[in-house]
């Protein structure tokens, strides 16, 4: 007998089917709540209501396991490389090496971006945050290729729009960097893998030769893997709800990048790094900065710590974290704000402050102590963490398009005033 829920309104009984997902996480299914009850539910945060069903991305927060598509990302981490990850995301499968050697090649066929495009980059001002600029030229790019507007475009054409997307933006964030320092930008090359022509896009001179560092192409062949999907987060669902009206894959991903900017979500992987140099002007002393941390007259947080579903290590923050070091020690690098960040987790973990509240660190609280390693500013670190989950909205986004999903229109319980009638403005 399938399992139901019972539910009483008004003195009414009511039955909702349960469904129960591959790692029996159990739902009930409230489609027809308001159409049997006349209620709708309300989750502010949507802190316990899935939105979707989906295949590409398992996470357990208390067990702190992550896996995509099956596979532990510690095994992922350990052994693949993000194109090869990007490809599992997005097409459901570890490709062969005919596959990725094929999707290799058509993403590095589409890396060079449409001059008019520079254009647009000479109009945003040196000071201009390149989280802006990202999005704004990612969307620009439903100009340069308008046939990714149609809804009714062929799988071909999603399929082309997809590498163009991995493609560029890896050209245009690096792009973004070097307009921020106003550098020469740097045309990508074909002779590189993936992540070595991103690094030599970003820090080649034309004065100096660029050597690639493979210590730090696979620390952030790693770091791109780790940030590569994580089911229905905020930037995500942002995704995922845009799509829905049949916007453009473009559109859909511009407007995950606004919200993956935000400080509470991406962008606290740059907040973390400031925190740190913040405590290290102050002298270092952290305990000043956890009693500001569970001040609740504070606004202060500890940026990088907590988790809406982790309630346990992030997993992904363990491996960074051990890649901190190794990174560190192999480019002989003794960095003040890690031994902070080391003093700072090891006091909040014996807090009870933060034990309680069950406040871990997070995926970005050691990334920002690699990135400032291999030279990347503070500000590009949330572009870093969008370049590493482009293939998870992709992936999202066209999960949600094949599954034909409904668009997203959430209800609401209106609060505000009963009927009244206009009042001219002389009788105000
Ligand atoms: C990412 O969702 C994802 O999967 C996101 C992400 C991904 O890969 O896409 O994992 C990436 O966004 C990681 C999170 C990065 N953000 C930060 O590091 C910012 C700092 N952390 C938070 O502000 C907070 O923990 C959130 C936003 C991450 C989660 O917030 P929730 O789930 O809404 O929890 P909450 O704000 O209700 O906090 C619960 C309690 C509160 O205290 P009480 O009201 O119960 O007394 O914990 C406290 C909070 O004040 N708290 C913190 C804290 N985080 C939560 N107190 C101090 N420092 C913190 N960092």
């Amino acid at each position: 007998m399938a399992e139901s829920a019972e539910i009483i309104l008004d003195g009414k009984s009511y039955t909702l089917p349960v469904i129960e997902g591959t790692e029996h996480e159990k739902a009930f299914d409230i489609g027809k709540l308001r159409d049997q009850t006349g209620y709708v539910t309300l989750d502010s945060g949507y802190k316990n209501t899935g939105a979707t069903k989906s295949a590409i991305t398992f996470l357990d927060g208390e067990e702190g396991i992550l896996r995509y598509r099956g596979y532990p990302i510690e095994q992922l981490a350990e052994k693949s490389t993000f194109l090869e990850v990007a490809y599992l995301l997005i097409y459901g499968a570890l490709p062969n090496k005919a596959e990725l050697d094929e999707f290799s090649h058509q993403i590095t066929k589409h890396t060079l971006v449409h001059e008019d495009v520079r254009k647009i980059f000479d109009g945003f001002p040196s000071a201009a945050h390149p989280m802006g600029i990202l999005s704004s030229l990612i969307c620009s790019l439903t100009a340069f290729y308008p046939k990714s507007i149609d809804p009714d475009q062929s799988a071909e054409e999603i399929n082309l729009n997809i590498l163009r997307l991995m493609a560029k933006i890896s050209t245009i964030a690096a792009w973004t960097y070097k307009n921020s320092q106003g550098h020469p930008l740097n045309y990508p090359r074909n002779d590189l893998d993936y992540t070595s022509n991103f690094l030599y896009m970003m820090f080649s001179f034309p004065t100096e030769k660029y050597e690639i560092n493979p210590v730090v192409v696979s620390a952030l062949n790693k770091l791109l893997i780790l940030h590569a999907d994580h089911e229905q987060n905020c930037s995500t669902s942002t995704v995922r709800l845009v799509g829905s009206a049949n916007a453009s894959l473009y559109g859909s991903v511009s407007a995950g990048i606004n919200a993956l900017w935000g400080p509470l979500h991406g962008g606290a992987n740059q907040e973390v790094v400031e925190m740190l140099e913040a405590i290290q002007r102050d002298g270092g002393d952290t305990s000043k900065f956890i009693a500001k941390a569970k001040d609740k007259n504070d606004p202060f947080r500890l940026m990088g710590f907590g988790h809406r579903v982790y309630k346990n290590f992030d997993p992904r923050a363990k491996i960074i974290k051990k890649a901190a070091d190794e990174v560190l020690a192999a480019l002989g690098i003794n960095d003040p704000l890690l031994t902070i960040a080391q003093e700072l987790e090891q006091a909040a973990l014996t807090d009870p402050y933060f034990v309680e509240r069950k406040l871990y660190p997070n995926v970005d609280f050691y990334s920002g102590i690699i990135y400032k390693a291999i030279g990347i500013p503070t500000e590009m670190f949330t572009v870093m963490f969008a370049l590493g989950r482009l293939p998870g909205w992709i992936a999202q986004w066209k999960e949600m398009r094949e599954n034909k999903e409904p668009i997203g229109r959430p209800r609401q319980i209106y609060t505000g005033e009963l009927e009244r009638d206009y009042v001219s403005i002389e009788n105000r």
